[in-house]
């Protein structure tokens, strides 16, 4: 099986779609050394068809990365990788890469230097727009570029299926606890 056989990938707006429900995801980044940063986020949320806003700690990496490389990746992993998020969580230094500590790989970004995670279900690229700080994090505004999503999660109608990805949503933060996708009612 080819990269082509696995991965949709897209330059523009079109991976928003693949953000729905808000999960935990993971953020890319990229060290001044080209070492590959990665951070786990639970607080963020869609502002426009174009743009998300994240709570970034304004003394991590990720907010420092993203500043200085005017970029980020949201990567949305499934339940598959729940135990990996605790490594991805902890403090490493700027000589390591949370990406391989947690046994991950990365991958080539699409329309931003940045890479993404491969084994995540989706991954969405931004630029940073502009930035607001709230006590101790700032709220990073990024602006859709590109993405990539695993073919067996994608739905017709070009958004993620929560169910195939099995994505997850904190809810006991600090706690490892992570709900999935339960039960669909229509309004
Ligand atoms: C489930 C979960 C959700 C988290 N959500 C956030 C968040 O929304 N904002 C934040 O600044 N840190 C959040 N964190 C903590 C960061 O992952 C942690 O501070 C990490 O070290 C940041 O990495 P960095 O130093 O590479 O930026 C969360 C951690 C977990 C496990």
């Amino acid at each position: 099986m080819t990269q082509d056989d696995v991965y949709n990938e897209t330059c523009g707006t079109e991976p928003m779609r693949y953000l729905a429900t808000k999960p935990v995801m993971i953020v890319t980044t990229r060290h001044a050394s080209g070492i590959v940063n990665a951070g786990v986020f639970g607080a963020y949320t869609n502002l426009s068809p174009t743009q998300v806003g994240v709570a970034v700690s304004a003394g991590g990496h990720t907010y420092a990365n993203i500043i200085r490389s005017g970029e980020f990746v949201i990567n949305v992993p499934g339940a598959d990788l729940v135990k990996a998020l605790a490594v991805i969580a902890d403090k490493i230094p700027e000589t390591r890469s949370e990406v391989e500590e947690a046994g991950l790989t990365i991958k080539d970004g699409i329309a931003v230097e940045t890479p993404s995670i491969a084994e995540c279900q989706a991954a969405v690229e931004f630029v940073f727009d502009r930035e607001l700080p709230i006590g101790h994090h700032n709220f990073v505004i990024g602006k859709v570029v590109g993405g990539w999503i695993r073919r067996a999660v994608l739905d017709d109608d070009g958004r993620i299926n929560i169910f195939k990805a099995r994505v997850m949503k904190d809810f006991k933060y600090p706690k490892p606890l992570y709900v999935l996708p339960g039960e669909v009612i229509e309004g």
